[in-house]
C-alpha cells in the first residue's frame, strides 16, 4: 500500500509509529476488514502495520520486513521485559507493553502473578491472542491473565486465561501496600502515576490535613497517610472508595486518620470551601477530561473550574494532574495558572512531570504522552 513522502518521512526520519489513513495514496486499496498491511513507498517496503476501517489511524506494527508471528511477538514482549526490569529496576509489578511504544494494539500491566491485558485489535485478539498469552506465561511467573478488549461504551467481552479463580493480589509502591483487583477501572490499578504518588511523600509533615480528589482506591492517600497526614478523599465511584478503606487498613492507618467522601469532586470541594475548610495539601487527579479533539475546549473549562476550586482550599502545596492526550503540557498549565491567578495564589513551580516510564514516550510519538502532573508550593495567598 503506497503512502506519501510525508508519511514516509515521518516514519523513517521522525520514528513514528503511526500515520493517518490519509497518507495511503490510493485509498479504494485499502481492505474493509481489520488487516495487517504492507505499507510501500515508491515500491520499496516501509513498514508493516495494523489497519482498522474504523479509525483514522493506522499503527505501525514493525519497520523491519518481517513476518508477524510467534517470534515477532516473543522478541517484542521479551525487549519490553527487559527495559522495565533491567534499565528501570521494577521487580514484580508494571506496565509491561505500553501500545505503539511496545505492540501497537495492545496494553499489558503485571501485578505480580497477575496480568491484564487491554486489546484495542480484533484482528490480534483473534489471530494471535494465544501466542501472545503463551508468550506471557513463558517469560513470567504469572499465574492468571485477564484479558479486556474494546473501548468505552462497547460491549466488552473478558477472557480468562490461568487460573480463573485468582484476580486480587497485593502490590508495593515504596512503603505502600495497595490491593490490585484486575476487573477493576482500566487495568486495575494507575501505575503511570507511581513516581508522582512516591515523590508526595517528601513533601507530607505530620499533621498535614490533605485533600485527594478523585482518590480511586486512595492511591495519593495512603502515601499521604503513611506520612502521618489526616487524609480526605473524593470519588464517585463507591466500589473504588470501598478499596480505598481497604487499603487504609492493610497499611494499618488508623481510622480516625481518614474519611472518604462519595461525591462529585466539583460539588464535594464547593462544599468544602462553603464550610470554611482549608487543607495543607490538594491532589486532582480526574479521569481524562478530553477524549478527543474535539472535546479540547470543554475539558480545558472543567479543568480550570476544578483547579480553582481546588486552588481556593489548598494551602501550601497543590498537586495537579490531566491524563488527557489531547491537552498539551503548555496548554495544561497556562489552564492551571489562569485558575491560581483567580483564586489569588501565587504559586512557586516544583515540579512538572509526566507519566511513569514504563508507559514510555519514544521520539516522535508525542501521542503516547498524556499524563501532566505539576507539583507547585503556594507561595503567596492574595485576598
Ligand atoms: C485517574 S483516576 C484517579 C487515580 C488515583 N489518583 C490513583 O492514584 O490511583 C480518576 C478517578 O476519578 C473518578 N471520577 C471521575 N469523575 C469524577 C467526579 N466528577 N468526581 C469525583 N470523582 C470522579 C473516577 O471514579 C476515578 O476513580
Amino acid at each position: 500500500m503506497e503512502i506519501d513522502k510525508r508519511a514516509y518521512k515521518s516514519i523513517k526520519e521522525k520514528f513514528s509509529k503511526i500515520i493517518y489513513k490519509k497518507a495511503i495514496v490510493n485509498k479504494k486499496d485499502l481492505p474493509n476488514k481489520e488487516e495487517i498491511i504492507t505499507l510501500t513507498y515508491k515500491n520499496k517496503f516501509v513498514a508493516k502495520a495494523l489497519y482498522n476501517p474504523k479509525s483514522a489511524i493506522i499503527r505501525i506494527l514493525t519497520t523491519e520486513n518481517e513476518d508477524i508471528d510467534y517470534d515477532f511477538f516473543y522478541k517484542r514482549i521479551k525487549k519490553a521485559k527487559i527495559y522495565r526490569e533491567d534499565i528501570l529496576n521494577y521487580k514484580n509489578t508494571y506496565r509491561w507493553i505500553y501500545a505503539e511504544a511496545d505492540i501497537a494494539g495492545i496494553i499489558f500491566d503485571k501485578y505480580n502473578d497477575i496480568g491484564v491485558m487491554q486489546l484495542t485489535s480484533k484482528l490480534i485478539e483473534r489471530e494471535y491472542l494465544k501466542d501472545i498469552i503463551d508468550i506471557f506465561f513463558n517469560l513470567s511467573d504469572l499465574k492468571t491473565i485477564y484479558v479486556k478488549r474494546g473501548k468505552k461504551g462497547e460491549r466488552i467481552k473478558h477472557k480468562v486465561f490461568g487460573n480463573r479463580e485468582k484476580f486480587e493480589t497485593i502490590i508495593y509502591e515504596g512503603e505502600a501496600k495497595f490491593i490490585v483487583n484486575a476487573k477493576g477501572h482500566k487495568t486495575g490499578f494507575f501505575l503511570d502515576q507511581r513516581e508522582n504518588r512516591l515523590l508526595l511523600e517528601r513533601f507530607i509533615k505530620e499533621g498535614y490535613r490533605v485533600l485527594d480528589i478523585c482518590c480511586y482506591t486512595g492511591g495519593f492517600s495512603v502515601h499521604a497517610a503513611l506520612k502521618g497526614a489526616y487524609v480526605v478523599g473524593v470519588d464517585l465511584s463507591k466500589k473504588a472508595l470501598e478499596v480505598a478503606e481497604e487499603n487504609m487498613e492493610i497499611n494499618n492507618i488508623p481510622k480516625d486518620r481518614y474519611e472518604f467522601i462519595e461525591g462529585n469532586a466539583f460539588k464535594v470541594m464547593e462544599e468544602l470551601i462553603e464550610d470554611g475548610e482549608k487543607f495543607d495539601v490538594v491532589i486532582l487527579d480526574p479521569p481524562a477530561f478530553a477524549q478527543k479533539e474535539e472535546d479540547v475546549k470543554r475539558a480545558l473549562k472543567g479543568y480550570s473550574a476544578l483547579n480553582y476550586l481546588g486552588m481556593k482550599l489548598a494551602e501550601k502545596l497543590f498537586v495537579t494532574c490531566s491524563c488527557s492526550h489531547h491537552i498539551d503540557r503548555e496548554l495544561f498549565k497556562k489552564t492551571v495558572f489562569s485558575s491560581a491567578y483567580r483564586a489569588g495564589k501565587e504559586l512557586f513551580i516544583i515540579d512538572y512531570r509526566g507519566q511513569a516510564p514504563d508507559h514510555p514516550v519514544t521520539v516522535g510519538n508525542k501521542h503516547l504522552e498524556y499524563l501532566k502532573c505539576l507539583f507547585a508550593y503556594i507561595n503567596k495567598i492574595f485576598n
